[in-house]
C-alpha cells in the first residue's frame, strides 16, 4: 500500500473535520509525541509511563512502513488539523501464523467517545481485507477493566476466546488480560 494515502475525509460525531490517512515516515516525531503523552496517561495499554526515545521510535516505524509497504501490515492515523488523535494498526503474524493479524488502537484522551475509535477500526479492518491477502483472523488483548473497548469489541463481532486471570498488572491492581478473534 501507498505511504500517507488518505483512506477518509468527514467529521467526527462532534462534526470536527477529521483526516485518516497511511503514515509515511515524516510521521515519527508525532508518533513518538502521541505515544509518550498516552504512557504518560497510563491508560489500556502495554506502556504505563515509560518514554519511548526517537531512536526507538523511528526503528519501529521504518519497520511499519516496510510491512505496509509489502501489504503485510496497516497503520492508519486520524488527524484533526494538525493534531494526531487516532492510531490503529494490524500487521500479520510469522511462519505458522502468517494468516493471523494483530490489531491495536488508541485515540487521544480529549478526542475519545466522538466516534473516531469505531471509525478507524472499521477502516483499518477493511484495508487490511483488501490488501493483506493472507489475513483470515484478527486477534487482539485487552483489559478486562477497559470496558469501553471490549464492548467495542463485541459490537463490532469480536468473539473472545480466553483471558489468562490476572495476567494484566495496571495502576496496582491485577485484572484478566481478555482475548478477542474476529475471522475475516
Ligand atoms: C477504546 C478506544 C480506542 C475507543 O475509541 P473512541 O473513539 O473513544 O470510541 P468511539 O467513540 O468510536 O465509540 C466506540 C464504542 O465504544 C463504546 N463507548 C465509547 N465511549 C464510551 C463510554 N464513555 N462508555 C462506555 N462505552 C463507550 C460504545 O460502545 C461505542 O459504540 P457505539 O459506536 O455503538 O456508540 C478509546 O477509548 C481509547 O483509545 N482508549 C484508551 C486506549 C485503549 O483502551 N485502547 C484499546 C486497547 S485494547
Amino acid at each position: 500500500m501507498e505511504l500517507g494515502k488518505i483512506v477518509y475525509k468527514g467529521k467526527t460525531k462532534k462534526g470536527r473535520d477529521m483526516l485518516i490517512r497511511y503514515p509515511k515516515k515524516s510521521d515519527t516525531p508525532i508518533l513518538l509525541d502521541y505515544m509518550n503523552t498516552l504512557s504518560k496517561e497510563r491508560t489500556f495499554i502495554h506502556f504505563q509511563g515509560e518514554q519511548l526515545k526517537l531512536k526507538e521510535e523511528e526503528k519501529y516505524m521504518n519497520d511499519f512502513l516496510k510491512k505496509i509497504k509489502k501489504n503485510q501490515g496497516v497503520k492508519l492515523l486520524a488527524f484533526i488539523g494538525d493534531k494526531l488523535v487516532g492510531v490503529s494498526d494490524t500487521y500479520l503474524q510469522e511462519k505458522t501464523e502468517k494468516h493471523v493479524g494483530v490489531f491495536g488502537i488508541t485515540v487521544a484522551k480529549e478526542y475519545r467517545g466522538e466516534g473516531i475509535g469505531r471509525l478507524l477500526m472499521n477502516l483499518v479492518i477493511e484495508e487490511a481485507k483488501k490488501y493483506i491477502k493472507e489475513l483470515k483472523i484478527v486477534r487482539l488483548g485487552c483489559f478486562a477493566n477497559n470496558k469501553t473497548a471490549c464492548v467495542m469489541y463485541k459490537n463490532s463481532g469480536f468473539k473472545e476466546y480466553g483471558r489468562l486471570p490476572a495476567g494484566i498488572r495496571h495502576r496496582g491492581e491485577f485484572v484478566d488480560h481478555v482475548y478477542f478473534y474476529k475471522n475475516i
